[in-house]
């Protein structure tokens, strides 16, 4: 059984904001956006409020990149490069085949849904490969958040703190009317994102964040995932 997610409309907060519960309920990931550029104003906000994010020992271990015009063209041509001759230099694993139910069951739903928004068949892995390329061209997205972290311990704390970064920049877009999907796609590539960017060897990306004004007439952004009963995943004690 699984729970479909609310739709929820309303006029935003006298600040221009959706309301708390509008936001985190509201929010999901598009796959379409238009090239019009967020400004500077409301990209200085988004960024405050994810500095505003909790971390460990208050370490605030992100280090952002954002990524807009010629470079963004430069670095999306090198991700296509990659990915065409199979060079993937990522700093963290990422093995679907690890997987195990109940999560790979949902994974598997997540991609079908996909595919199908796509009208890719099953069995077409050119189309396929073609769809799952739309990641590297950022969905249309004009401008890209790239989250670095220093690598220390076993890193799980750190990727932890960039989670809630992350989260926290995503709600904040969501609040302002506009969408982003973050992207641990983009992480296949940190060896290249490095070198393109001129970044320091011992900053390692988890994932990437492409973002703006969702295109709600493109394909990627026809699908809605739903998510398991609150009951699956909580468990009270007392
Ligand atoms: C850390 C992280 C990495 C993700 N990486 C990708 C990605 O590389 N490509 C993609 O299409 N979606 C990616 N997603 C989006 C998930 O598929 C999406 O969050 C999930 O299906 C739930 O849908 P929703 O965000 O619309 O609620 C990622 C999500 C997270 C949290």
């Amino acid at each position: 059984m699984t729970q479909p997610q609310e739709t929820i409309s309303s006029a935003p907060d006298a600040d221009g904001t959706l309301s708390f519960k509008e936001t985190v309920r509201t929010r999901r990931s598009y796959r379409g956006f238009l090239p019009t550029c967020v400004p500077d104003a409301v990209l200085n906000e988004i960024l405050q409020d994810a500095q505003n994010a909790p971390s460990n020992c208050n370490t605030q271990p992100w280090h952002t990149h954002i990524v807009r015009g010629a470079k963004l063209a430069e670095l999306s041509m090198a991700m296509h490069a990659d990915n065409d001759a199979g060079r993937h230099t990522p700093d963290f694993t990422f093995d679907m085949e690890e997987f195990v139910e109940p999560y790979l069951g949902r994974q598997k739903a997540q991609g079908k849904a996909y595919y199908e928004a796509m009208n890719v068949m099953r069995a077409d892995a050119d189309g396929r490969h073609r769809a799952a390329a739309k990641n590297l061209s950022f969905f249309g997205a004009p401008q890209i958040a790239l989250l670095f972290m220093p690598f220390f311990g076993d890193n799980v704390r750190v990727g932890g703190d960039i989670g809630m970064y992350g989260q926290t920049f995503l709600l904040s877009l969501a609040a302002r009317g506009l969408g982003g999907i973050p992207q641990t796609m983009l992480g296949f590539f940190a060896g290249t994102v490095r070198k393109v960017l001129d970044i320091p060897e011992n900053h390692k990306m988890l994932f990437g964040i492409s973002f703006g004004y969702p295109d709600e007439d493109a394909p990627g952004n026809r699908m809605r995932m739903d998510r398991v009963p609150v009951s699956e995943s909580v468990t009270f004690h007392s």
